[in-house]
């Protein structure tokens, strides 16, 4: 996580947008946060004039309940009139209080118009209180007779428009508010809307200079790996190459000992020999010093044998690879003290000098290595051929391959094992047996290694 964090933030295409990302939610959340109240404190300013309104309308019913109660008692004397009189009379002043508080808080201009309802809901209440009094104390004609006038409804009349003209001013308030709080809203979403298409905008922005960037990468990928497996495969080309001059300077070297220094040592001894049939020796100690001379031609012709034989398997070249494969396997138990279990075909396959040599060589390492690692008492060895391929494995009875036996950077049998087969389009593979010991196993085609028809000179 970490690292994808550095390795984002080292690229300016995302550092920059992210940056401009988290500025922008940043301002559009403060700018709506601020918004937000001022939209918050408009829908309470409008719920509060709709109030305002609401108690207009019930002060205009209050009056008319009291004025209407006052009339029930003047006409029937019913003393129960009395009770909503008074009550209707109550919430009057009740609600004229509440309403100047409030119109003092806002709309302040309204506070007179207010007084003069109040003034003249005073005057009214006076006068209704005046009938009242007439009725109790037993001038019922009097009192119906200053009912009966117009003044009182004068005055009523005047009451209600007035607050009608209060309510139609708050009404138009709380028009305007609606509509304010209408636009807020549309704002908000507008801010909403942008912010959102800013960042999608940014998003597509990084995601098409990433796709950019990946693809440059993947383009410079590419162009590294062509370029490794170019020269990979000029490594392997070169390698192959002189693999080659080494078996042919080798291939040079013996057939030069074997012609050269063999036909040498070879006609010294027989001189050796002819002139020892003729010479009469003085003494003893020249007759040994004489077997010595003997002795030592033969171990030089010995040695020569053995040198152009490591050189050159020269029954690789006349006998063919599975005798040559045979006869290596027996000199190497032979050396380790080990027994041999050899299954090989009867038949040759039909290889070229190449070919042969790479396979040759392979066993050789894989036996050289049985005799120097495997402290093995038996070695397997078994070829198959199937179809067009042949099957080669070694197999040991030994300690196994260490886990870091192919790691060894000073080693380089096990590679080239591998290289030289790989070099003729085979496998070569080398793992622990499954009980103990290890397997070598080689596979190879043939038909793609076969022999060149006659009159088609070989490389080597
Ligand atoms: N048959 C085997 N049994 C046990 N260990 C083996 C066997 N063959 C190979 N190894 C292990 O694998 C290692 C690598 O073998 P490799 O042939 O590459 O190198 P090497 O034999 O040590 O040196 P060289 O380069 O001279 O061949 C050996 O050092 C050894 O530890
Ligand atoms: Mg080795």
């Amino acid at each position: 996580m970490s690292t994808l964090l550095r390795s984002g933030f080292d690229r300016r295409y995302v550092l920059v947008p992210m940056l401009a990302a988290i500025v922008l939610v940043m301002s559009v959340f403060f700018v709506a946060e601020a918004r937000r109240a001022y939209t918050r404190d408009l829908s309470l300013v409008i719920r509060d004039r709709e109030d305002r309104m609401r108690k207009l309308t019930e002060l205009i019913y209050a009056s008319l309940e009291s004025e209407s109660a006052q009339r029930g008692y003047l006409l029937t004397g019913e003393p129960e009139y009395l009770q909503p009189y008074a009550s209707g009379r109550k919430l009057t002043e009740q609600l004229l209080a509440d309403l100047e508080s409030r119109y003092r808080a806002r709309d302040q201009v309204e506070v007179p118009v207010l007084r003069e309802v109040q003034s003249m809901l005073e005057t009214k209440y006076i006068e209704m209180d005046r009938t009242i009094k007439l009725l109790d104390v037993g001038a019922n004609r009097t009192a119906l007779r200053l009912i009966k006038t117009d003044v009182g409804m004068q005055v009523m009349q005047q009451i209600r428009t007035n607050i009608e003209v209060l309510r139609s001013r708050e009404g138009d308030r709380i028009a305007a508010g609606v509509a304010e709080w209408d636009k807020e809203i549309r704002v908000n979403s507008l801010i909403n809307g942008l912010s959102t298409a800013f960042t999608l905008a940014l998003l597509i922005a990084v995601g098409l200079l990433a796709t950019r960037d990946i693809r440059r990468r993947d383009l410079a990928n590419r162009e590294l790996e062509n370029e490794v497996s170019l020269r990979t495969a000029e490594l392997r080309d070169l390698s192959e190459h002189m693999l080659r001059i080494s078996e042919v300077e080798k291939s040079a070297l013996a057939r030069e000992l074997h012609d050269e220094l063999g036909g040498l040592l070879v006609s010294m001894r027989m001189d050796f020999s002819q002139l020892r049939r003729r010479l009469q020796l003085p003494d003893a100690a020249a007759e040994e010093r004489w077997a010595r001379i003997d002795a030592g031609l033969k171990a030089g012709v010995d040695l020569k044998r053995r040198v152009i034989e490591e050189l050159r398997p020269t029954l690789l070249d006349n006998m063919g690879l599975v005798v040559a494969l045979r006869w290596q396997a027996e000199q190497s138990c032979q050396q380790g003290n080990m027994q041999l279990i050899a299954q090989l075909p009867e038949s040759e396959p039909e290889l070229n000098n190449e070919a042969a040599i790479a396979v040759f060589r392979t066993v050789q390492e894989a036996l050289s290595n049985i005799l120097k690692h495997a402290r093995a008492s038996e070695v397997r060895l078994v070829m198959t051929v199937q179809g067009d391929h042949a099957t080669i494995t070694v197999e040991d009875n030994g300690v196994g391959l260490l886990n870091d036996a192919t790691a060894g950077g000073g080693s380089h049998g096990l590679k080239q094992m591998k290289f030289r087969i790989q070099a003729i389009r085979g496998s070569c593979e080398v793992r622990n047996g499954p009980i103990r010991g290890t397997v070598t196993t080689i596979r190879f085609p043939i038909a793609s290694n076969a022999r060149a028809p006659a009159g088609v000179e070989e490389a080597t």
